[in-house]
């Protein structure tokens, strides 16, 4: 079966890169991310993936994101970790559901309901977005230590998470987390699952790996790092994104193509039509730059990316409707990567992934 416009994911790739980033955090153990949708591969089909391939954990941003894991029939361990104000955090408890904490009032709240939540304290040690500053350490790990011991609560674990602005900052952090785990130990908690480090520290900051390490765009095998290729992680990317060419036509040269007619023809030519724009995830920024594979030959998208569609100019090549355009894929097989997309939108490959819309159809090779 194939569809118009698809995301064929590779769940074997995300068992086997899973595998492959455990072992380049030196066998530490792993939790994958599989919030937004599983960075657009999927949330339940990539946990099921990630947990065959050695995932002791799922991580994701909010209790609903676990809950959809859960109503799956998902056991494993889950930690949801940004929460809005008024989150059921009873739903969290019932569903075995760990809920991160990032402010003290935010631990009164999960302190006060009816059941015992199992809490990850998240510090801030240097990214200042979610977590508890370092000059509030002592008093929510008092607190929690107090509601912990009166079995209102229990303390799973202590994490945090790298800003990666380089060597120097990365230690720094890491020694920040240090001072949050002695912290932590001082007032007689014990949490054991530490974590720190995403994808890129998991490879290249040891010291930052600790009990824990959150594995995202790893494990849809992508390179979180500009200067080196999955490949050269030993990971394979798990999504190929393409669709059916919708149309084909031959005009003439001077051809004024898509709004705008950013691009024009210099001679007669044939364009294809493929049934993906920026409705679907593909970005408008790539206008005139996005990479795109027909029958082998890798083209630039021609003129504007609309919102349901983009024309490639195929020169004269035997281009037919119901051949598949290949926007990006695993680059070894000679189709552009999404690195390729993101440098030509001016982002990064995470954004290329989780923004692939709901039109899109995700199938699964087991
Ligand atoms: C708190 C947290 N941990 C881990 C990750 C996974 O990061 P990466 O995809 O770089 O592995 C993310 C993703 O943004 C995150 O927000």
């Amino acid at each position: 079966m194939s569809t118009v416009r698809e995301a064929l994911v590779d769940l074997g790739a995300i068992a086997r890169n899973v595998a492959t980033m455990r072992a380049a955090a030196g066998d530490t153990p792993v939790m994958v991310v599989v919030k937004a949708n599983g960075y657009g591969h999927g949330a339940v089909p990539s946990a099921r993936a990630a947990l065959a391939g050695g995932a002791e954990w799922l991580g994701v941003v909010d209790i609903a994101e676990g809950l959809e894991l859960r109503a799956a029939g998902i056991r494993a361990p889950i930690l949801a970790w940004l929460h809005d104000p008024a989150a059921d955090y009873a739903v969290a408890v019932e569903n075995n559901i760990d809920v991160g904490i990032n402010y003290v009032a935010q631990l009164e709240q999960v302190a006060a309901i009816a059941g015992r939540a199992n809490v990850h304290i998240k510090v801030d040690t240097g990214l200042s977005r979610n977590g508890v500053p370092e000059h509030e350490w002592g008093l929510i790990f008092a607190a929690a230590a107090d509601h912990e011991r009166a079995g209102r609560l229990a303390v799973r674990g202590v994490f945090s998470h790298l800003a990666n602005a380089g060597e120097a900052e990365d230690a720094q952090q890491v020694a920040g987390f240090q001072r949050a785990l002695e912290a932590a130990t001082a007032v007689g908690l014990t949490p054991h699952v530490t974590h720190l480090a995403a994808t890129a520290g998991a490879i290249r900051v040891p010291a930052a790996r600790f009990g824990l390490v959150r594995i995202g765009i790893g494990a849809y095998g992508l390179s979180p790092f500009a200067d080196e290729q999955p490949r050269e992680l030993g990971l394979t990317p798990a999504m190929q994104l393409s669709a059916i060419i919708a149309s084909v036509k031959r005009i003439p040269a001077g051809s004024g193509v898509s709004y705008g007619y950013d691009y024009v023809t210099e001679r007669e030519t044939t364009l294809a039509l493929v049934p993906l724009g920026y409705a679907d995830g593909v970005p408008r920024h790539a206008s005139g730059t996005g990479p795109v594979s027909i029958n082998g030959v890798t083209y630039r998208v021609s003129g504007r990316v609309a919102m349901d569609q983009i024309v490639i100019d195929v020169g004269d090549a035997p281009v037919s409707i119901g051949d598949r355009a290949i926007l990006f894929g695993d680059p070894i097989s000679g189709v552009p990567s999404a690195a390729d997309w993101a440098q030509a939108a001016g982002t990064i490959n995470y954004e290329i992934v989780a923004c692939i819309g709901s039109r899109v159809t995700r199938r699964y090779l087991e």
